[in-house]
């Protein structure tokens, strides 16, 4: 993307809000007349299970937390994929062929990612296969797909490691280095704060990867974090490490978490009488924030998109998932279509759908016009794109600024 896209993009986001002075079921699916209901969020043509090797299709699968304390995460990423799928097939396809998604849920776990990501392989002989959200479980994912020279692209997953793994694995979002770095600038440039804490899962590698990269970013920017504490998956009280947090006396909590959680810590904190802002990441991102009521008023946090952007691919996106599905996308639903139409746009591209020509015309992309903006894919098959800072109003999302890379 050139320097002027970017400026003319971003410039249509900050008249939308202030701007930030510039900042450098397990169903496998395959079995479409397996039967009874699923939840595998079958689309594409309505196939009998016989078509499913022929020429005909092209399959891809997509592994999602469909259940499970992270469950929006998968829903609105597969939200957004299918969308993207019937969009295509509507258009005729790829390649003149018809695209049918296979997603299996893998309930949040890492242990029945990799089931479900080899049964995709293996049963349901998928050609690429788009996933996760969460980082732990894309590197879960990952190494499989590499191993079995399988194309993977992660919609949302922003660990560095994650597309370390190998040339299979690409990605279509910005890494934690970046997101911890928004997250301090915005501390610290905007809402004017020095002396912070931290709060973080240190079971996730997504919140404890994001912890060091803000944490680092702040103190190099003069900042001072005066607690750091931990909690691990599954913990829902937080009250221990919020009273040592207090006592420390910050004037913000950085909490890398997932919306669960961060709803949890939010109505805690307050009924320890914390009224700092929190400040979050990506993993804030959820229908579900709604629950902390008020007491995520004056928060904020960093993200891929903001469904308020002028731009005309956002607002016929907002337009026509809402048509569809009722409310507002979130980022994870602009990511999952994003991550899909990419795929769609390499294979058109791509010589033949073997892994490696697959893989090498994803990883070439330049210039993707995406509802979260331009993707290029680089060296390191990461997306370089500008991210923007979101507040929460009574649980709802609200532009703040956008952050250029
Ligand atoms: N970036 C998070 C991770 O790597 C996942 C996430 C992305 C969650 C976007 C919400 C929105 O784990």
């Amino acid at each position: 993307m050139s320097a002027m896209n970017l400026i003319a993009r971003t410039a249509a986001l900050l008249m939308v809000g202030f701007g930030l002075a510039s900042l450098g079921c397990e169903k496998p699916s395959g079995g479409t007349g397996g039967g009874g209901a699923t939840k595998s969020g079958e689309t594409g043509t309505p196939g009998s299970p016989k078509e499913d090797g022929d020429a005909g299709q092209i399959v891809i699968g997509h592994y999602a937390s469909l259940t499970g304390s992270e469950a929006t995460f998968g829903i609105s990423t597969d939200n957004g994929i299918k969308m993207a799928v019937e969009e295509r097939n509507k258009a005729g396809g790829v390649k003149g062929r018809q695209v049918k998604l296979v997603t299996l849920d893998n309930q949040g776990k890492p242990q029945e990612t990799q089931t479900v990501v080899t049964r995709l392989i293996e049963q349901n002989e998928v050609v690429a296969v788009l996933g996760e959200v969460a980082s732990s479980r894309s590197l879960a994912g990952a190494p499989i797909c590499q191993r079995k020279g399988v194309p993977m692209i992660s919609p949302s997953s922003t660990n560095p490691d994650v597309t370390a793994v190998g040339d299979m694995i690409s990605r279509v979002c910005f890494i934690d280095p970046f997101q911890g770095l928004v997250g301090a600038k915005f501390a610290r440039e905007n809402l004017n704060l020095s002396k912070g804490a931290t709060l973080y899962n240190r079971a996730q590698a997504y919140s404890s990867g994001l912890n060091t990269n803000f944490k680092e970013a702040f103190t190099k920017m003069g900042g001072q974090i005066v607690s750091e504490q931990a909690y691990s998956d599954g913990d829902n009280d937080f009250s221990a490490q919020l009273t040592a947090i207090r006592e420390q006396g910050p004037e913000f909590i950085y909490v890398p978490g997932y919306y669960t959680e961060v709803v949890n810590i939010a109505r805690q904190a307050r009924k320890l009488g914390i009224t700092v802002p929190l400040i979050g990441g990506d993993g804030w991102d959820s229908e579900e924030l709604k629950n902390a009521g008020d007491a995520l008023n004056n928060c904020y946090f960093s993200n891929h998109y903001s469904h308020e952007d002028t731009r005309t691919e956002v607002q016929e996106f907002v337009k026509k998932y809402q048509e569809q599905y009722g409310k507002v996308p979130d980022g994870l639903a602009a990511l999952g279509y994003d991550a899909a139409r990419l795929l769609f746009d390499a294979m058109e591209r791509a010589p033949s759908m073997s892994g490696k020509d697959l893989a090498s015309a994803i990883n070439s992309t330049q210039n993707f016009a995406g509802v979260t903006g331009a993707i290029s894919i680089d060296e390191n098959r990461n997306a370089n794109k500008s991210a923007v800072i979101l507040e929460v109003v009574n649980g709802q999302p609200k532009y703040k600024a956008t952050v250029k890379p």
